[in-house]
């Protein structure tokens, strides 16, 4: 199989990913973006992360895209994208467990008032606050995918109140214990109304930006924490900073921004009720996600269903 390896790394990474990738899928070729220019004919399989626009173009014999990131939407926004050739999300359960482990933190933080108790420390001032049991509050974890569902029933082996959110309805039977759910737009506000924290995992599609607006906001309690582990596009951010100020929003920890990095003078940066974290949420891991994809390499290779693959139209 011959497999062209490209996207935005730098040189450190794509080392990593090259050694990963070799060690997993020894049978195969590895070719670079300046290799594959002169053997088009060759490329049978692209490993991308994020490829810059126009970089799987003119392929003939690709027959998969197996995407290095979980979401796929800038992927999904090139228009040079070669039409009817499969692409498969990274699915990684290390990666899963990584972003189950964020949104743990983030909740156990906000219930707990350590966000604020490090500012306090900053400021050496000794101000103990009422402790609150994690079974009294409710948290609202948005998309119930892979990531969602791994953070919820997380959640509620702690003792949350967890509900989730997410597009289609599904069975009762489907979801682990605890969890209580809802699907689509209408159901929405009801939610809100009654979440102490918003953990946002949704993909970014044309639905979903800009969800988490003003609207969105007043919708929630007065005071309610908001976590965005999804991508910064979820945000408007001069709606979130003026629920900020205004005391609507609690406290925001925010994962992923509309530029990244995020530029030294946005607000976000000196907000005292803003916890930043530079997109680490949950990392691909090389090792793990080697393995996930040799393993589609190989089903494609032997004719075997793809595994994690993007459906068609769909969008995420
Ligand atoms: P996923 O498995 O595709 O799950 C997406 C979930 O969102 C599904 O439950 C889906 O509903 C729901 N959804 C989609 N559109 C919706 C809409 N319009 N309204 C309500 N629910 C909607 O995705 P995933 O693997 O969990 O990843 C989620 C996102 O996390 C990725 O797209 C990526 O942006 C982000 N991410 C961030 C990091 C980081 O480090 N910060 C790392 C990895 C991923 P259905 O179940 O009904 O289809
Ligand atoms: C990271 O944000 C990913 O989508 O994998």
């Amino acid at each position: 199989m011959n497999i062209l390896l490209c996207g935005e790394f730098d040189a450190a990474e794509l080392a990593a990913w090259q050694q990963c990738l070799r060690a997993a899928l020894p049978e195969a070729r590895w070719l670079d973006r300046g290799a594959a220019l002169a053997q088009a004919d060759a490329v049978e399989v692209a490993v991308v992360a994020n490829p810059p626009p126009g970089s799987l173009r003119g392929l003939p014999r690709l027959r998969l895209i197996q995407s290095l990131w979980a979401g796929v939407e800038r992927l999904l926004r090139d228009p040079t994208l070669p039409a009817g050739v499969p692409i498969a999300r990274m699915v990684d359960p290390a990666m899963t467990a990584a972003m189950a482990e964020t949104a743990l933190w983030a909740t156990l933080a906000l219930q707990r008032d350590f966000f604020d108790y490090a500012l306090d420390q900053r400021e050496r001032r000794w101000q103990q606050r009422p402790q609150r049991r994690a079974d009294s509050l409710r948290v609202l974890v948005l998309g119930l995918g892979e990531m969602g569902l791994a953070a919820a029933r997380r959640l509620v082996q702690l003792g949350f109140q967890v509900s989730g959110w997410s597009l289609h309805p599904r069975a009762a039977a489907a979801l682990p214990a605890g969890i209580g759910h809802r699907h689509g737009a209408a159901a929405l506000p009801g939610l809100l109304a009654q979440s102490d924290i918003v953990i946002n995992l949704l993909p970014l599609t044309p639905a979903t930006e800009g969800l988490l607006d003003a609207t969105f906001f007043a919708a929630l309690p007065r005071g309610a924490g908001v976590v965005n582990l999804a991508r910064g596009a979820h945000v408007v951010d001069a709606d979130l900073l003026a629920a900020l100020d205004r005391g609507q929003v609690g406290r925001a920890v925010l994962d992923v921004f509309h530029q990244e990095p995020l530029p030294p003078e946005h607000p976000y940066w000196q907000h005292p009720r803003v916890t930043l974290l530079p997109h680490v949420a949950a990392q691909t891991d090389p090792h793990s996600a080697a393995q996930v994809v040799a393993a589609n390499v190989r089903a494609l290779a032997a004719g075997a269903p793809l595994a994690h693959l993007v459906p068609v139209g769909r969008g995420y």
